[in-house]
């Protein structure tokens, strides 16, 4: 388990960067943390280690947003989902099958549907500061 402070959204988005240099191709992460905790923040270092030059916005709506990189980034945002069946009815499993990297905004509501391997990314709002807790990969 690495813990990380974060005291601004620069900060957050070079911890998503170190998370992003160390994922392999295939990986799925998720991403839990209360409304506005840093969750897409996060995604942008993420998206930048990747490769992805397009500028990643918050998926709420679309609920996928897929960008192309030196590996491709599939960005879910299942805030907005309850049941399972709809989660279900996203075809998140064939996206996670895939060489993309997946990152999945409030994955514990897909908690059934992760992989064993998932790596998890627990974001705690501490005033503006943010803990950064990530289990299953070493950034
Ligand atoms: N240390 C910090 N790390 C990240 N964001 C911070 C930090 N301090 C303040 N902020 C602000 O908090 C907000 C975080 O927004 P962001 O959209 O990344 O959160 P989120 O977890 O994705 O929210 P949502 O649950 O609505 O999707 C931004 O406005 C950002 O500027
Ligand atoms: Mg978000």
């Amino acid at each position: 388990m690495t813990r990380l402070e974060s005291t601004s959204a620069e900060q957050t988005v070079e911890i998503g960067r170190r998370l992003g240099r160390v994922l392999r191709a295939g990986a799925v992460v998720s991403l839990e943390g209360p409304l506005g905790a840093g969750k897409t923040t996060l995604v942008k270092g993420i998206a930048g280690a990747l490769g992805v030059e397009e500028p990643v916005t918050s998926p709420s709506f679309t609920l996928i947003s897929s960008y192309h990189g030196a590996t491709d980034l599939h960005h879910v945002d299942l805030y907005r989902l309850e049941a399972l069946a709809e989660i279900e009815d996203l075809g998140l499993e064939e996206l996670m099958a895939g060489e993309g990297v997946t990152v999945i905004e409030w994955g514990e509501k897909a908690e059934a549907l992760l992989p064993a391997d998932a790596i998890r990314v627990r974001v705690a709002i501490d005033g503006g500061a943010r803990a950064v807790s990530i289990e299953g990969a070493a950034p």
